[in-house]
């Protein structure tokens, strides 16, 4: 499964990319307005920390405007994948743009038949939000139960970008279901290394080394 960073963050980035734990990064409007830092700017900075895919949302609503907007997007970086709404004007600017050999990533996407549309569309990545499915009474992982289903059963080619992922069993049950990628807050990503035995462990290791007085490095 593909990581994604969900941040607009560049430190935060660096650190994931240097672990060698980032395949990609996604932006929306809400984290660029909470990095603070100017959306073209910041875009082009993380393209090249980046060599993955980093989408960069439109924010039109209707088509002829989301393909100008796409238009100054993509020139940031060849890396940039357009972001669009999932609604019929997102879905029209989706096939126009991977028409064109552009990535997109179809997200707000919160039902199996949307994800359907968005690979009818040919989109690149489709992003169900499981985090917000979960806060409104659904199960967010039923919904990427239902679309890995759906898109094996066609044999589409979409990816199932797992958005909006709020803790490290999300991740889990994302990976046992075959998404193909999911996007974390960086806290979220780091934390999956965390476990109480390995902790346990290095501080016997040690207490053990100590007693030795030996050292590695003279
Ligand atoms: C996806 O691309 C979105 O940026 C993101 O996952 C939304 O997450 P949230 O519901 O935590 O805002």
């Amino acid at each position: 499964m593909k990581f994604f960073a969900d941040t607009a963050e560049i430190d935060a980035i660096r650190e994931l990319a240097d672990a060698g734990l980032l395949d990609g990064v996604t932006t929306n409007p809400s984290l660029i307005h909470k990095s603070g830092r100017d959306f073209m700017e910041v875009t082009g900075e993380i393209c090249g920390i980046v060599d993955g895919p980093v989408s960069a949302e439109v924010v039109a609503l209707d088509h002829a405007t989301m393909m100008r907007e796409a238009e100054v997007l993509r020139k940031i970086a060849d890396n940039v994948c357009i972001k669009v709404p999932l609604t019929i004007d997102g879905l029209k600017t989706c096939r126009a743009l991977t028409g064109e050999g552009t990535m997109v990533n179809v997200t707000l996407c919160f039902s199996a038949n949307q994800a359907l549309l968005a690979a009818k569309a040919g989109a690149t990545f489709v992003s169900p939000f499981v985090g917000r499915h979960d806060d409104n009474g659904f199960d967010g992982m039923d919904l990427i139960r239902d679309i890995r289903l759906i898109y094996d059963n066609y044999g589409f080619g979409t990816e199932i970008l797992v958005a909006s992922v709020r803790h490290v069993i999300h991740v889990l049950e994302a990976a046992r279901i075959g998404a193909d990628v999911m996007t974390a807050p960086p806290a979220v990503i780091k934390s999956l290394a965390n476990h109480v035995l390995t902790d346990k462990g290095i501080e016997g290791f040690l207490a053990d080394w100590a007693k030795t007085g030996q050292t590695i490095l003279k």
